[in-house]
């Protein structure tokens, strides 16, 4: 079959981990007899250096006419890169946040899971990573903060900023609905997170989650305030199967759980809509401290594409083979820098991309 997918390699370390996985999707394609049709499209900063925007209409229409996009990283360092000082709508964050937003992209799916090959570099107590986990968080991806009103403002000579936190049940329930699907193909436990104890977003986030889950009766629905679900999250992770909450949290809870399984280089994401179409990216960022060095882990941007095979291309066995290269991979002892440790064999992104392409 031919699939067509639009690529944004973007900024930093975006270009080389995209690059690595774009080999291993051809490697893929020829060995099952398909055909990856790739059309890339500027995001972020490179978008900005170029079209003075960072994400034009063009861009929209080649992502929205695709069958999946794959998406490596956008953004530079906030501190020194001339594009944080363009007016906020213009900088590199919001192609990514208006992209979530024409696409429809509300749910995002970020697995976590310990490779038992990488239980040296995870900074939990060894019992805890002994025991191993292997959780999915369900973060909604269009609401909340992230989109909500915002203004910064002087009153009576005093500067204020304001970030408004909105959701609509209607948006809680749709999410909600895809972490119990989600459940149901696996363990069968969805924890919802929130902040009900303070917030009014939170209060309806909880009741629109139960109302949800009266239709699940054979899933099992709890409910964690988002502090208690930071700290249980390095204490016993093994508790979680399914875990459902709002853009904000997921975003924190989503970095945290990424670097108790070693290295947030692994942790592999896929947004998508109320279709079969989504965009796989890796949950981390642009690292652009490390960028063009050849030395970034372009794992979690080839388990993304592992993602976008099985979520959006229905190609399941091809998937199974990309997780099975990368897992082989580790098991020889080939290790990008950020998940070194001593005794195994480092190597740079483009031959990390190789070897797993020969495991293919
Ligand atoms: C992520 C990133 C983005 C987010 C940034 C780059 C806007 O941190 O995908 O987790 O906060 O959603
Ligand atoms: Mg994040």
């Amino acid at each position: 079959m031919n699939y067509n997918i639009t690529c944004i390699p973007g900024d930093g370390i975006g270009p080389e981990i995209v690059a690595a996985a774009k080999k291993v999707l051809v490697k893929t394609a020829n060995t099952y007899g398909h055909h990856f049709e790739f059309k890339d499209i500027l995001m972020g900063g490179a978008s900005i250096d170029v079209h003075g925007i960072p994400l034009t209409d063009e861009a929209i229409a080649d992502a929205k006419a695709a069958d999946a996009v794959l998406m490596g990283s956008i953004g530079g360092d906030t501190n020194t890169s001339p594009w944080y000082k363009l007016e906020p709508s213009k900088r590199p964050e919001a192609g990514l946040l208006k992209i979530r937003k024409e696409l429809g992209l509300f749910a995002n799916l970020r697995p976590a899971l310990l490779y038992s090959e990488l239980s040296d570099a995870c900074v939990l107590k060894k019992e805890t990573s002994d025991a191993g986990f292997d959780l999915i968080i369900v973060r909604e991806l269009t609401g909340g903060l992230y989109f909500g009103e915002r203004k910064t403002i002087t009153e009576n000579g005093v500067r204020k900023a304001v970030d408004t936190l909105t959701y609509d049940e209607n948006e809680i329930r749709r999410v909600a609905v895809k972490a119990f699907e989600i459940a149901k193909k696996r363990r069968k436990k969805v924890t919802s997170v929130d902040k009900a104890n303070v917030l009014d977003s939170s209060r309806l986030w909880r009741a629109v989650v139960n109302e949800v889950a009266a239709d699940y009766p054979d899933i099992t629905v709890e409910h964690m305030l988002v502090d208690n679900c930071a700290m249980q999250l390095v204490k016993d992770p093994a508790q979680f199967d399914v875990i459902l909450t709002e853009n904000m949290f997921g975003d924190i809870l989503s970095d945290e759980a990424s670097m108790i399984t070693g290295s947030i280089g692994m942790l592999a994401s896929a947004s998508l809509n109320e279709t079969k179409f989504g965009l796989y990216e890796p949950s981390h960022g642009s690292a652009p401290d490390i960028a063009g060095k050849d030395i970034a882990n372009p794992i979690a941007t080839i388990l993304s594409a592992a993602m976008m095979l099985r979520f959006s291309l229905d190609l399941s066995k091809e998937a199974d083979a990309i997780e099975a290269a990368v897992k082989k991979a580790l098991k020889d002892g080939y290790r990008t820098g950020d998940i070194y440790t001593e005794g195994t064999t480092k190597v740079g992104c483009s031959q990390m991309g190789d070897i797993i392409c020969d495991n293919i």
